[in-house]
């Protein structure tokens, strides 16, 4: 039996192997080396881990579902570097587990709001999103404002995001749970937010 091209498209098993095979050596061969790629697995120069506060408050950004109307990835075409800054980068999100990139954006990218506001605009939009924003239909999470943290369980996920690859110190984890015991979440998902997009001010 040869494989001449009338044999290989005029049999369909033969035809379906083939394609998978070269589907998955392409593949591998375009994705493989980003998991091992410098500029995709590592942090920028001076950027820092999250604080414990700030990792609080991504789980609640995580719980509250904001990544189901905010992206976290700023494409690099004009109309996005305009208006969000410059695109995002892979080493920007290196520590980021698991990733908020998202793909909805019903509210604006929030990749680069951080320093954008002060802590009270977001304190106030938080609380009822009409009182700074008229037109806006983002749900008030006023909620969050009366909801404390102890910070029994932040050490645990310091630690957790130690053995992937955050390099968190021991300080950082023995002083976790007093860094945000009593804060209430919406201090939390503030200090997020704040954080957000800091790595790389100043680039554009
Ligand atoms: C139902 C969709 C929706 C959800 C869920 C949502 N938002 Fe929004 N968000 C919006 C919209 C729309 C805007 C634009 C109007 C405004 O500023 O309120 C916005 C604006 C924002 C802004 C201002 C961004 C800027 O550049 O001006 C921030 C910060 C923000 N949202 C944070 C959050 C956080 C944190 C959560 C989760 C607790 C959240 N949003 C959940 C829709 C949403």
């Amino acid at each position: 039996m040869s494989f001449t091209h009338e044999r290989i498209e005029t049999s369909i098993p033969w035809l379906v192997v083939l394609v998978l095979l070269v589907v998955s050596v392409g593949g591998l061969v375009e994705i493989l080396p980003l998991f091992f790629q410098q500029s995709t697995t590592h942090a920028l120069p001076g950027m820092k881990p999250y604080t414990a506060l700030q990792v609080e408050g991504r789980d609640i950004y995580i719980r509250e579902g904001c990544v189901g109307c905010h992206s976290q990835m700023i494409r690099p075409f004009r109309a996005e570097t305009e208006r969000y800054g410059h695109f995002s980068v892979a080493a920007e999100s290196a520590w980021d587990h698991p990733l908020l990139w998202g793909s909805k954006r019903t509210g604006p990218d929030l990749a680069r709001v951080g320093q954008r506001y002060s802590d009270d605009w977001h304190r106030a939009h938080l609380n009822n999103p009409r009182d700074v924003v008229p037109e806006s239909n983002m749900p008030a999470y006023a909620f969050l404002a009366d909801a404390r943290l102890d910070g029994h369980d932040t050490p645990a996920k310091l630690r957790a995001l130690r053995t992937v690859g955050v390099p968190y110190v021991d300080a950082d984890i023995a002083g976790a749970a007093a860094a945000v015991a009593g804060k209430t979440e919406q201090d939390a998902l503030i200090a997020y937010l704040q954080g957000l997009g800091i790595a790389l001010q100043g680039v554009n």
